[in-house]
């Protein structure tokens, strides 16, 4: 199986349908620590939802469209990647990103997104990639920031959670301006 090295104990690897018990035990250690911050479909609670999630993106990936990848650190699934939207024929990808509490703080989320920007610029020939956030989300923005990506806009009250509705804020990076960060 398909497998990147993102440094000597982790890898990112397509996460997929077979994946579901170990994608819902993941989840059981993220739930609440990713619930505030994701779209509420991908919080599940069990492990048929698990199974729903990853067969969502495996249709969207066979019509080339979303694509979902797990990272394991020292053999355990703590995270992912994904593009939650990926258009070819317009040239322009949107990607997210969530890990469990023991994941954070590794590097493991900018160098993953950065393998995605890698394969969706120049393996792909896309122009523009998304990353979109609830405004106070500071790590997530920080990761933006980490990957040369401009904030574009805020979105505002664009995202209601538990009876409130937050900003959201858009970002963006453009192939040539990846391709100069990466030099
Ligand atoms: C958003 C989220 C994925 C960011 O995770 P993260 O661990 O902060 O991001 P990275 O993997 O890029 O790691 C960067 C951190 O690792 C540290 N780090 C440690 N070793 C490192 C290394 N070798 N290389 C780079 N950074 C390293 C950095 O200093 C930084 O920590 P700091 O912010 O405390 O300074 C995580 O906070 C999360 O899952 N949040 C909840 C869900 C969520 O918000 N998803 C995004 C929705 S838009």
């Amino acid at each position: 199986m398909f497998s990147v090295p993102l440094r000597d104990d982790a890898q990112l690897r397509p996460l997929e349908p077979w994946h579901a018990e170990e994608f819902a035990a993941h989840l059981d250690r993220a739930r609440e620590h990713i619930r505030p911050w994701v779209g509420p479909a991908f919080v599940t609670d069990d492990v048929e939802g698990a199974r729903a999630t990853l067969r969502r993106y495996a249709e969207r990936q066979a019509a080339d469209g979303a694509r979902l990848f797990g990272i394991w650190h020292e053999g355990t699934l703590i995270g992912g990647v994904m593009f939650v939207a990926f258009d070819a024929a317009s040239g322009t990808c949107e990607i997210g990103c969530w890990l469990e509490p023991a994941g954070e703080g590794h590097g493991l989320i900018t160098e993953a997104c950065r393998t995605l920007l890698d394969w969706a610029f120049t393996t792909r020939g896309l122009f523009r990639a998304e990353w979109h956030c609830r405004a106070d989300n500071d790590r997530s923005s920080a990761v933006a920031k980490r990957l040369g990506m401009t904030l574009e806009g805020v979105r505002r009250s664009a995202w209601p959670y538990d009876g409130a509705r937050h900003d959201k804020q858009l970002w963006a990076v453009l192939a040539p301006e990846h391709r100069t960060e990466r030099a």
